[in-house]
């Protein structure tokens, strides 16, 4: 089982975080509607998106030992065969192993209903947009927005990779955010523009390094089958740059190939101007696992402090899967109950951890290595001023606050972060 992967408590956390921040700062904008689609659609839904025709990668069988290729990435494949360990695809290739090269169509398949004919094929989604172009005038009129306005939407897809590599870069089952954006075919390169300059700072402004941060134009030959313009927000992963994001130019084709083959007319009427229009989209598709990948790696550091390694995660506050812990320095002197009642109130509006065992350097290690900005001790100057000691994660820098403040005083700090 290639290419699925489960997240842990605090992966599921991070992941979590990163989808919220990407929901928050599209569908809380008055141009932005979000919806959440059915993963099983109509079979017709993918003649028409192009996917049943063109959503294919070359692939080659190895005779001898059975393992299966794409044709385009010999290049670094090994073979599959143990007798032959270490030994790459490229040459069985050229001693004549290999089948001719077949298109493998990626979607997956399944059945609907209890018959499993070809009349009950259902795919997949491999991509959530469709769901966003085939709702586009339900939620057009419910929501009397006008273009240009967008449609937003976070979900699963899946992809039956020929090989799957890098960890969660290419998996089978996978998460993206998807956004496309409606627009007058008249103003597409200007809201091309947009769209990217605004995808690129949502990654910076989460504290992701700019220097491993870059765009990467399509040329003609790259274009997919229904884009006019395309650039990929890029990451330089330890095994190089890869694609995170991709902002697309669709054009009205997805608009116009639903049409076409639902027979129901897609076209936008602009009342004030009195214009018929299919609109065009620009679209903004971020992988949700490959974000989380490069803000994972991203965040990553080893460090020596006081002659001892440190491992730290530097998310950004927002983005940290636990953003406060609470420590009482020992288990005795009315500590554990102040330290408790701090836990329970910051427990109404944040994920927090409260530790209470070993030393307090190991515990502020231990979070150190989970990410979390804040750590809170309560020790014996507490008992006496009502005060607690914050460390900040990266700076390991210290201060005194007072109880009552203390709830605010961490809400601010994420919130300004
Ligand atoms: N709707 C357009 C679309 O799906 P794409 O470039 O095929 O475009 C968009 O995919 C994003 O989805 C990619 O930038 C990547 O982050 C993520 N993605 C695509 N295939 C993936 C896979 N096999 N594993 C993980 N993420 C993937």
């Amino acid at each position: 089982m290639n290419g699925c992967w489960d997240y842990g408590p605090l992966g599921v956390e991070l992941l979590a975080n990163i989808k919220n921040e990407w929901w928050k700062s599209l569908t809380y904008r008055e141009d932005i509607e979000g919806i959440d689609a059915s993963i099983l659609m109509h079979p017709k839904v993918w003649e028409a998106s192009g996917h049943i025709e063109n959503f294919t990668d070359p692939m080659v069988d190895c005779k001898e030992c059975k393992a299966r290729f794409r044709a385009d990435q010999l290049e670094d494949a090994m073979c599959g065969n143990k007798a032959f360990k270490g030994r790459k695809a490229s040459k069985c290739m050229e001693e004549g192993k290999f089948t001719e090269a077949r298109q493998f169509n990626l979607m997956f398949k399944t059945f609907m209903g209890p018959v499993e004919d070809s009349g009950a094929e259902v795919f997949l989604r491999p991509e959530t947009a469709q769901g966003i172009f085939v709702n586009f005038l339900n939620v057009q009129s419910s929501s009397r927005q006008k273009p240009p306005f967008g449609i937003a939407q976070i979900g699963k897809a899946f992809r039956n990779e020929i090989n799957t590599k890098n960890f969660l870069f290419r998996t089978r089952e996978f998460e993206q955010m998807e956004m496309q954006f409606f627009v007058n075919p008249s103003e597409d390169k200007k809201w091309f523009d947009y769209w990217k300059e605004i995808r690129m700072n949502w990654f910076r402004s989460f504290g992701m390094n700019p220097e491993k941060l870059r765009f990467h134009d399509h040329d003609k030959d790259e274009l997919a089958h229904y884009a006019k313009e395309a650039v990929d927000i890029e990451y330089q992963f330890p095994f190089g740059w890869g694609e995170m994001e991709g902002i697309h130019n669709r054009t009205d084709f997805d608009l116009s190939r639903h049409q076409e083959f639902s027979g129901k007319s897609l076209k936008y009427f602009d009342e004030s101007t009195k214009e018929k229009y299919l609109p065009y989209i620009i679209e903004t598709s971020a992988g949700a696992s490959r974000s989380f990948m490069a803000f994972l790696v991203d965040a990553y550091y080893e460090e020596e402090v006081k002659g001892e390694q440190r491992v730290v995660l530097r998310f950004h506050p927002k983005l940290a899967p636990v953003k406060a812990a609470i420590f009482p320095l020992v288990k005795k002197d009315g500590m554990p109950e102040v330290g408790r009642k701090i836990e329970a109130d910051l427990r109404n509006s944040l994920k927090v951890f409260y530790d209470d065992k070993g030393a307090v350097g190991r515990r502020y290690r231990r979070q150190d290595e989970a990410g979390t900005p804040y750590c809170i001790t309560v020790d014996t100057q507490t008992m006496e001023d009502d005060t607690v000691t914050v460390r900040e994660r990266d700076s390991m820098e210290q201060e005194r606050v007072s109880i009552s403040k203390i709830t605010g005083y961490i809400l601010n700090k994420i919130h300004t972060a």
